[in-house]
């Protein structure tokens, strides 16, 4: 009787702390920078230092995940052409630029992400300081694990923006425009391609569900009688699904008008949308297709730029993302119409590996690439970079 009573206890036990320990997501600690070959190879890496379900959502993309290879291998259709009598000394190559009026010390940006707290303990606040360092912009995303109080108080040093998901609910989005002014957000990047969740496979398989709160949905729940899910718990496709679905260019206007900061409107592949957005009083295009998670029959951003960088005109920066895994990526982006270049995924793997010195990392190697093919290419500044002409094989017919 007596053993029946502790062996019936010690499954209790066992029960509770098998709970315990599924509740209770371990992300990673790890401290300071990492050596990096690649980008590409930081994924394997990854890969065996992140529980399952969460490195599916960050690496997965739509579909059969066309997008995803497409937006990484459409660069390999461009060349540059190497130039070598323009008397450029290596020592005098200069990757600062300008963006909004924001000083950067290098064309390369942080794309907005979710959830960073799968990527390590320190979540955003780390990806900030990282950022901070390499003397460029982290962007906090409405579906971040930190508010943006703890972005700002963490004081990363350096101008941040914030990332918009408009909600359904009006009472959320004037709640979370005013955060942003508070705290000191320096520009708005209101995304508008995420209408619905882009069918991701691998969190299908893995019946994938956010270990960690949204903290600003949190602190929202907190203040009001939204019933709204804030994360935990939750899959991504039922957090689009919270989020507002028929945008249209008063939506530009009103969060203009709300927050009184630059708007970056994020999430545009057509000519079309971004001279609307232009005309709707869009402060820059982001062109991106979202890392190729949403619409798998979307074209590679690198394909469609030239097109809409002709149409832009100048009126507005172009900020350019999705695929973008070296040096090379980050120069023909820039030589193709964008004024900046964001990385995502890598970054979130320079983060998993050495916290916020991880991701510094991430920019230096891109910023060693990106030099050696501007030294090889004649390119001597960024803009040298912008009035560069590539190639495609059709040049060499
Ligand atoms: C994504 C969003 C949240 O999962 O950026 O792609």
């Amino acid at each position: 009787m007596k053993n029946k009573i502790l062996k019936t206890t010690a499954i209790a036990m066992a029960l509770s702390i098998g709970v315990a320990q599924a509740a209770e997501y371990k992300a990673s600690t790890a401290e300071g920078p990492i050596k990096i070959v690649n980008l590409n190879a930081m994924e394997n890496q990854v890969k065996e230092n992140m529980e399952k379900g969460a490195f599916g959502y960050i690496r997965g993309g739509a579909e059969d995940e066309n997008n995803l290879r497409a937006n990484t291998k459409a660069f390999d259709k461009k060349y540059i052409m190497p130039r070598a009598l323009q008397g450029i000394e290596f020592s005098d190559l200069d990757l600062k630029t300008e963006f909004l009026g924001i000083k950067l010390d290098t064309p390369i940006i942080q794309a907005p992400m979710a959830a960073q707290g799968l990527a390590h303990q320190q979540g955003e606040v780390a990806t900030a300081k990282g950022m901070a360092k390499a003397g460029s912009i982290f962007s906090l995303s409405t579906y971040g694990n930190k508010t943006i109080k703890e972005v700002a108080d963490a004081k990363p040093g350096y101008p941040f923006f914030f990332q918009l998901y408009m909600s359904k609910n009006d009472a959320f989005n004037e709640y979370i425009l005013s955060q942003a002014k508070q705290y000191g957000a320096k520009g708005i990047i209101m995304t508008i391609d995420s209408s619905v969740g882009g069918y991701r496979e691998d969190d299908v398989k893995n019946n994938f569900q956010f270990p960690l709160g949204f903290a600003n949905l949190e602190a929202f729940a907190k203040i009001s009688d939204d019933k709204s899910k804030t994360g935990k718990g939750a899959g991504i496709s039922e957090i689009y699904a919270q989020a507002k679905q028929a945008f249209t260019p008063a939506d530009i206007q009103y969060v203009k008008k709300m927050s009184g900061l630059p708007v970056i409107v994020k999430g545009i592949e057509s000519p079309e949308d971004a001279d609307t957005a232009i005309k709707a009083g869009a402060d820059a295009i982001w062109v991106s297709n979202h890392g190729g998670r949403q619409l798998d029959s979307a074209p590679a951003t690198i394909d469609v730029l030239p097109a809409i960088a002709k149409v832009v005109n100048k009126r507005v920066p172009i900020v350019f993302d999705s695929g973008v895994r070296r040096g090379s990526h980050v120069f023909k982006a820039l030589a193709s119409g964008a004024d900046v270049v964001a990385i995502g995924r890598p970054i979130l793997y320079g983060l998993n590996l050495g916290g916020a010195e991880g991701v510094n990392s991430v920019i230096q190697q891109l910023n060693k690439e990106l030099k050696i093919n501007m030294m090889l290419g004649g390119a001597k500044t960024v803009k040298d970079i912008q009035a560069t002409q590539l190639y495609t094989d059709a040049d060499f017919k």
